[in-house]
């Protein structure tokens, strides 16, 4: 299922002097005000490469989730800069951020959020519809392909397991060819099996179609699927891992004392 794959436009690997696919500056965030105020980023500079597959890890509470959000453009910052791309979305309109999130970003979320009256394929196509494009039916094959979903395109999410169901979802933000995906624990709701069989699928989209990849995890596991690791605490990154393993990563978590 190798080297037959096309390079998307906009996620190619390797190009020396593209900007990353995601950037932030100096990013703080706080929730609430005065005592009650929760310094949730407190200064965040990284870049996501383009065409990588780059896990967040960090203690329960150290900013993963709020960051990915900050990142992705579904919530608001207090200080700072993001950048999809060389396009700063700091202090762009709703509606523009809308647009954007579904022209340029694709999501997985711990909960597949699948629509149950649909079948597998409609909910992939789902989000092209909405946005009033006509599906690539040779890139939707490809994608197909690389989920292994080929015989499953007619089933309503119900009868689909877990791990099919994530590989549908998955499949949903790849079709759209977004510029990056952001996952927040894909591999939460699934038993072991099903977890590798998703995390392979999101490396192979990584390294055979291009695809830029930004996935928060707490499992180690999970995480040495990707091509590096930073890990937050207290939110601040504090460290990097290139070439993650589950020892390495691990061994990373400890020093965070987390
Ligand atoms: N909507 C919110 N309102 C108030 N505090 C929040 C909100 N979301 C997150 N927090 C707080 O911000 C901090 C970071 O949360 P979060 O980004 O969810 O961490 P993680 O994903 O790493 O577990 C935590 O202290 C959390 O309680
Ligand atoms: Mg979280």
């Amino acid at each position: 299922m190798t080297s037959t794959f096309t390079t998307p436009p906009g996620g190619a690997a390797g190009a020396g002097t593209a900007p990353p696919a995601v950037t932030a500056l100096d990013v703080t965030k706080v929730y609430g005000s005065g005592d009650a105020a929760v310094h949730a980023l407190r200064g965040v500079s990284v870049e996501f490469a383009r065409g990588a597959f780059t896990a967040i890890m960090g203690p329960s509470g150290s900013g993963k989730s709020t960051l990915m959000h900050c990142l992705a453009g579904l919530d608001t910052i207090g200080g700072g800069r993001v950048l999809l791309g060389d396009v700063e979305i700091t202090g762009m309109s709703d509606r523009r951020l809308t647009l954007l999130r579904r022209d340029r970003v694709g999501f997985v979320f711990q909960a597949f959020n699948l629509l149950p009256t649909l079948t597998a394929e409609q909910n992939i196509l789902l989000p092209s519809q909405l946005a009033g494009r006509a599906p690539d039916r040779a890139w939707f094959d490809q994608v197909i392909d690389v989920v292994g979903l080929r015989d499953r395109l007619k089933h309503r999410p119900g009868e689909l397991s877990g791990g099919q169901q994530q590989r549908v979802a998955c499949a949903r933000a790849l079709v759209a060819r977004p510029e990056v995906i952001f996952a927040d624990e894909p591999t939460g709701n699934l038993d072991s099996a099903s977890g590798a069989e998703v995390l392979s699928f999101l490396r192979a989209s990584v390294r055979e179609m291009g695809q830029t990849i930004v996935m928060v995890t707490h499992d180690p596991v999970a995480a040495s699927y990707a091509d590096r690791v930073v890990f937050l605490r207290d939110g601040l990154i504090v460290s990097e891992l290139h070439e993650p393993t589950p020892g390495t990563v691990l061994d990373g978590l400890k020093s965070l004392g987390g």
